[in-house]
């Protein structure tokens, strides 16, 4: 385990050698910006709201009002936000390397706002509702409403092709994730030689296991987070500290 202010040498030659780097993020890349991540203690969406009463499509055929305008409350709260300088420091990166993927387990858009392109979203994106019934993409409104925190009760718009409703283009629990998504992080991380898992509690499967696929196929892990995390003991070089902080200086020492 390192302190944020020393980056290993080891890990410095890691970074400059790398041809083939993937990064891998979760909710506290996003977290300096301001949108608050899932676990963590007193702020995390999970320990504010029943993740059972939101997030499941159950939840949204009980009551798709309440998921709908949580939802909608989500995708405001991102929209007043900006990209922070880890986001920054990760789209700046691929200039320096061959082969670059990012992937993130995150629904909001930091990553392309920051310059980011090609972003394997796993779970969706809090910006592509679609019709349950027909799959059309709906376009949202250019304007954005004030929402009361954690949201109220909206319905949601109907399908202008079939009538059906539209939901959350996110994934929730219960659901598989996007197979060409997942295929295609899953080959990058078989194929890199080094990950970057970043922000995340490597808790929510099928998405934790790609840093230990790339560790099986002999890529080397550096993991930057201020807490200790599921990932630890697979990890070469644990970072502990915040994003925003670190991953500026990651990409000064390469
Ligand atoms: P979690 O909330 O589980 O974990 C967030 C991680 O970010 C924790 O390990 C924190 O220590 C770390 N963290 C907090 N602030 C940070 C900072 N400034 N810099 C770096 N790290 C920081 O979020 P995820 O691992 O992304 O799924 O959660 C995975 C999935 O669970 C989410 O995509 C979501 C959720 O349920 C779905 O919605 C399907």
């Amino acid at each position: 385990m390192n302190r944020s202010d020393t980056i290993p040498p080891d890990l410095i030659l890691a970074m400059r050698e790398a041809r083939n780097i993937v990064v891998f993020t979760g909710a506290g890349v996003s977290a300096e910006s301001g949108i608050p991540t899932f676990r963590d203690a007193l702020t995390g969406f999970w320990q504010r709201f029943d993740a059972e009463d939101l997030a499941t499509p159950e939840a949204f055929a009980r009551d798709p009002e309440l998921v709908w305008g949580w939802y909608e409350w989500r995708r405001m709260l991102v929209r007043r936000t900006l990209p922070n300088p880890a986001h920054l420091a990760i789209a700046a990166w691929v200039r320096s390397v061959p082969r670059f993927t990012l992937v993130t387990q995150n629904v909001d858009d930091l990553h392309e706002r920051a310059g980011s392109s090609g972003v394997l979203h796993l779970h969706g994106s809090l910006h592509a509702a679609r019709c349950v019934a027909c799959g059309l993409a709906h376009l949202f409104p250019a304007e954005i409403p004030q929402e009361p925190e954690g949201g109220r009760r909206l319905c949601p718009p109907c399908c202008a092709q079939c009538g059906g409703l539209i939901r959350p283009g996110v994934v929730w629990f219960g659901e598989s994730l996007p197979p060409d998504v997942l295929d295609a992080a899953f080959a990058a991380a078989r194929a890199c030689d080094l990950l970057i898992a970043i922000g995340t509690s490597g808790l929510v499967q099928p998405a934790a296991s790609i840093p230990l696929l790339a560790k099986r196929s002999e890529a080397r892990l550096l993991q930057v987070n201020p807490m200790a995390t599921a990932l630890d003991a697979d990890c070469d070089w644990s970072l502990r500290g915040a994003a925003g902080v670190i991953l500026p200086r990651l990409l000064a020492s390469v």
